[in-house]
C-alpha cells in the first residue's frame, strides 16, 4: 500500500506543482486588465473599444481557466486514490479485528486508531500539497530577485564617442567632477528603446552650458521625453554620446547620474505621508527653508483655502497625492525640486495640469527660482518657453530649429514663429 502510495504522488506531485506555477503566471495578465478597464472604462467607451476589450479579458480568462480546470481535475485525480487506499486501509484493519482474536474493547480501541489515523493521514497529503503549492509563490519571489540589477544591465553600453582625445581624458578625472557638472552636450545621439524597435531620437547634436534654461517643444509623439529617458539612461544610446561637464553619462554610476538631477513628471508620483515630508524627505532643511519655497511656487494660497491645518507643512498627503489636484501635486514637485538645488532640473510637461496664469508667472521666475540650475523645460504652450534663453524644437525624433525665442519669432519662416500663430491666433508683433 505504501508503494502503491508512493507511486501515486511522485505522478501528482511535478503535474500539480507546474501547473500551479502557471497557473500564477497566468492570473497576472487577467487581473491588471481588469484594473485597467476598471480605472480607464470611461477612455475606453470614449473611443468605443469596449469589445475589443471585452474580447481580450475573454481570452485572458480562458486562459486562466484551463488552467483551473487542470488543477481541479489534478486533484481530484489524486484524491480519488488516496480515498481509495484509506479505504483499503481500513477493510484490512476491519478484516484484522474480526478475524483476530481480541476482546471487544481492544477491538474498539484498534477501529478508533485507524480511523483517527486515516483523518491525519489526508490531513498530511493536504498539508504537503498546500505547502508545495505555496512554494510556488516563493519560487517566483526568488525569479524576481534573480533579475539582473539595472546598472549590470546597462554597464556593456557601447556609445561611441566622437572626439577620441575626449575618452582619455574622462579616465582622468575622478566621480565627483562627473556628478557636479552641469553642462550637457548630446553629440549625434541616436536611440531606441528596444533593438526590434525604430531609432526614437535621431542625430540630435545640441549643447547646454551650464545654468542655461531651455525649452523643448515639439508635437506629441516628436521624441521629447525620450530626451530626458537618454539623458537618464532608461532608453539605451545606440549611437554618439551624451556627455555631462565632459564625461559620457555611461562612465558614470547609474545611481550618481540620476541622483544629480531632479525630475519632474507629467504624472508625478507622491509617497504618503506629510508635505513636508513630501518635499524634504531627509528632514534636511529648516521649516522656513520649507515655507519659503512653497510661497515661491505660488502653493500657500492654495493650500491655506483648501485646508485646515494651521500649519501647511501638517498637511496629510494621502498614497500618490489621491487626496490633492494633479496641479498641487505638480507644484509640490517644483518645490521639491527648487529645494534640493540640484545642479541639472528635468521638467516634463510639468505645468500641464496649472492654470495658465500661474503657469506663466512660474515660468517667468524659474530664472531666480533655479538660478544657478541647467534646466531642461519640456512644454506644449509655446509661449511658457518665451522667457527662457534657448529653445529647441523637435520634430519626428530629430532638432528642427533650435535657437533664443525671442530672435526666432522674428523671423516670419522659423517653426517657432508658426507654433505661436497656430497656439495664439495673435501676430507676435503685437505683443
Ligand atoms: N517606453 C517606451 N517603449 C517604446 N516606445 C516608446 C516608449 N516611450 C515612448 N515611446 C515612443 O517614443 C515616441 C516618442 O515618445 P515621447 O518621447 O514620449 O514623445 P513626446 O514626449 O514628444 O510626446 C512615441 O512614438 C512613443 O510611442
Ligand atoms: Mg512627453
Amino acid at each position: 500500500m505504501a508503494i502503491f502510495f508512493v507511486r501515486v504522488r511522485n505522478l501528482f506531485a511535478p503535474a500539480h506543482r507546474e501547473v500551479s506555477q502557471l497557473l500564477l503566471i497566468h492570473e497576472s495578465p487577467k487581473t491588471n486588465l481588469f484594473l485597467e478597464i476598471f480605472n480607464g472604462a470611461h477612455i475606453i467607451r470614449a473611443f468605443g473599444k469596449e469589445n475589443f476589450f471585452v474580447r481580450k479579458q475573454a481570452e485572458n480568462l480562458d486562459n486562466f481557466n484551463i488552467l483551473k480546470i487542470l488543477e481541479v481535475s489534478i486533484k481530484g485525480w489524486f484524491s480519488i486514490r488516496i480515498h481509495l487506499i484509506s479505504i483499503l486501509l481500513i477493510i484490512a484493519a476491519a478484516s484484522f479485528i474480526i478475524f483476530g482474536d481480541f476482546s471487544a474493547a481492544m477491538a474498539g480501541v484498534i477501529a478508533t486508531s485507524i480511523f483517527e489515523c486515516e483523518k491525519d493521514f489526508l490531513d498530511f497529503l493536504e498539508n504537503l500539497s498546500k505547502f508545495q503549492k505555496d512554494m510556488v509563490s516563493l519560487k517566483r519571489c526568488y525569479d524576481f530577485c534573480s533579475y539582473k540589477p539595472e546598472e549590470i544591465r546597462s554597464q556593456p553600453q557601447q556609445a561611441i564617442l566622437p572626439p577620441s582625445s575626449l575618452q582619455e581624458e574622462q579616465q582622468k578625472i575622478n566621480f565627483d567632477s562627473k556628478v557636479s557638472a552641469s553642462s550637457i552636450s548630446f553629440v549625434n545621439v541616436w536611440a531606441k528603446y528596444r533593438q526590434d524597435l525604430n531609432y526614437i531620437l535621431k542625430e540630435i547634436t545640441f549643447s547646454i552650458s551650464s545654468g542655461e534654461k531651455i525649452g523643448i517643444l515639439g508635437k506629441t509623439g516628436s521624441g521629447k521625453s525620450s530626451l530626458f529617458m537618454a539623458l537618464l539612461r532608461i532608453m539605451p544610446i545606440e549611437k554618439g554620446a551624451i556627455v555631462l561637464g565632459d564625461i559620457n553619462i555611461n562612465e558614470i554610476p547609474l545611481k550618481d547620474l540620476r541622483s544629480s538631477m531632479s525630475v519632474i513628471t507629467q504624472n508625478p508620483y507622491l509617497f504618503s505621508g506629510k508635505l513636508r515630508e513630501c518635499i524634504d524627505p531627509y528632514s534636511k532643511y529648516t521649516e522656513e527653508q520649507l515655507l519659503n519655497t512653497l510661497y515661491l511656487t505660488h502653493i500657500t494660497d492654495i493650500l491655506k483655502q483648501q485646508y485646515s491645518e494651521s500649519n501647511i507643512l501638517d498637511i496629510q498627503i494621502g498614497g500618490n497625492g489621491g487626496n490633492i489636484s494633479a496641479g498641487i501635486k505638480q507644484l509640490i514637485c517644483l518645490s521639491g525640486a527648487i529645494l534640493q538645488k540640484k545642479k541639472i532640473v528635468l521638467i516634463d510637461e510639468a505645468t500641464s495640469n496649472i492654470d495658465i496664469s500661474t503657469e506663466e508667472l512660474l515660468y517667468k521666475n524659474i530664472q531666480s527660482l533655479l538660478l544657478s540650475a541647467t534646466v531642461l523645460i519640456i512644454s506644449q504652450r509655446v509661449k511658457t518657453v518665451m522667457d527662457l534663453d534657448r529653445v529647441v524644437i523637435l520634430d519626428n525624433f530629430q532638432i528642427i530649429e533650435e535657437g533664443n525665442p525671442r530672435e526666432l519669432l522674428k523671423n516670419s519662416n522659423s517653426k517657432l514663429y508658426s507654433m505661436w500663430i497656430e497656439s495664439s491666433q495673435i501676430s507676435p508683433q503685437k505683443k
